[in-house]
């Protein structure tokens, strides 16, 4: 049997890098093997990556030259950075700017960088409609993964264009809060807008259908989502799911920016761009495609069913 092709998976104990693990270890006749990235080889998730027969290698996104050796050897290389873990987009850039360096140093023969959109492009720079956080940027987080597209070019590169995790409703406080009326109500700034959507782990799963397609799509913009719905949909979905009653509420982006929690600018000039970008945003993501490329995608409702068990009702 010919040797196995080593992905080697930043964030492989986070949520796309983790959803890609799990898709590379369970197709245990696929021709490629898991090298899980991680800081600390010690913690919980990634031994129980290697029980599952990944290799984890220790590495550094502040470290080039830690990621140099972790790709060597490798075929492919999964580049996620974590912006909210430091909430800079200065820092962001640099470290996506090692990844790209390790891998071209390394040789890697597929990279997939998970970007997202640089939001400035929708709006002048006298728009008015929202601040500009950081100095220069509208949306730090989206802004500065665009920025740092430059950084990989020239590779065989695949660019990710992720959605908006579900998973947010239970790992990020996005769900909805409960009154002292016994109604959740969900405070978001999305008008009766759709947002595109995914369960985190079908991003990893997408990932892996691209390194299995091979030269398809490298060179290319892949841009992924599960469902788009409205959140009054999304919200009635989750009622019935959980049997509450919730209730959207559609406040201003200005109002949601003032909320005071950390990122809540952040997060308002996000959703704000997704509101009033809806058909850019929306027309850049294909569930089709996903769907091609990880048959098992979920929908929201089909989410629902699998974490339902997770949202926090409080
Ligand atoms: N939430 C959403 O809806 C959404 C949607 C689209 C895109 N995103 C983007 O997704 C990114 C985060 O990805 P995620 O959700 O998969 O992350 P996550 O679940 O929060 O996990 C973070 C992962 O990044 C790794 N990591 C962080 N800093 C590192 C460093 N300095 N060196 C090596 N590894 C490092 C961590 O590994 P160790 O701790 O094991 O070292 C961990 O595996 C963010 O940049 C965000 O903008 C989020």
């Amino acid at each position: 049997m010919a040797e196995k092709k080593v992905i080697a998976v930043i964030g492989a104990t986070g949520s796309q890098g983790g959803g890609l693990a799990q898709a590379i270890l369970d197709d245990v006749n696929g021709g490629f093997a898991c090298r899980a990235i991680t800081r600390d080889t010690a913690k919980e998730k990634a031994q129980a990556l290697a029980a599952k027969g990944a290799e984890v290698v220790k590495a550094d996104l502040d470290d080039a030259a830690s990621l140099e050796r972790a790709f060597t050897g490798a075929h492919g290389v999964y580049c996620v950075t974590n912006f909210w873990e430091h909430f800079s987009a200065e820092k962001e850039k640099e470290q996506a700017k090692n990844l790209a360096a390790a891998a071209k140093a390394a040789g890697a023969k597929h990279v997939i960088w998970s970007t997202l959109e640089d939001t400035r492009k929708w709006m002048a720079p006298d728009d008015t409609r929202m601040p500009f956080l950081q100095e220069k940027y509208r949306v730090p987080h989206l802004d500065a993964k665009a920025e740092a597209d430059a950084y990989f070019a020239g590779l065989p590169v695949t660019y990710l264009l992720t959605s908006f995790y579900w998973d947010n409703l239970y790992a990020f406080g996005l769900a909805p809060k409960k009154g002292g009326d016994g109604v959740y109500h969900w405070v978001m700034p999305m008008g009766d807008k759709k947002l595109a959507g995914i369960a985190a782990v079908d991003i990893g799963k997408c990932a892996y259908g691209i390194y299995k397609a091979g030269a398809e799509y490298t060179g290319k913009t892949v841009g992924i989502a599960g469902e788009s719905l409205t959140v009054a949909a999304m919200g009635e979905a989750l009622g019935k799911a959980l049997g509450i009653r919730v209730n959207y509420e559609a406040v201003e982006p200005e109002m949601y920016r003032g909320f005071g929690f950390p990122g809540a600018d952040e997060l308002g000039n996000m959703f704000q761009v997704f509101r009033d970008f809806e058909k850019e945003w929306m027309g850049a993501r294909s569930v089709d495609l996903a769907k091609k490329l990880n048959p098992a995608l979920m929908n929201f409702g089909q989410w629902l069913d699998a974490y339902k068990g997770k949202i926090p009702l409080e």
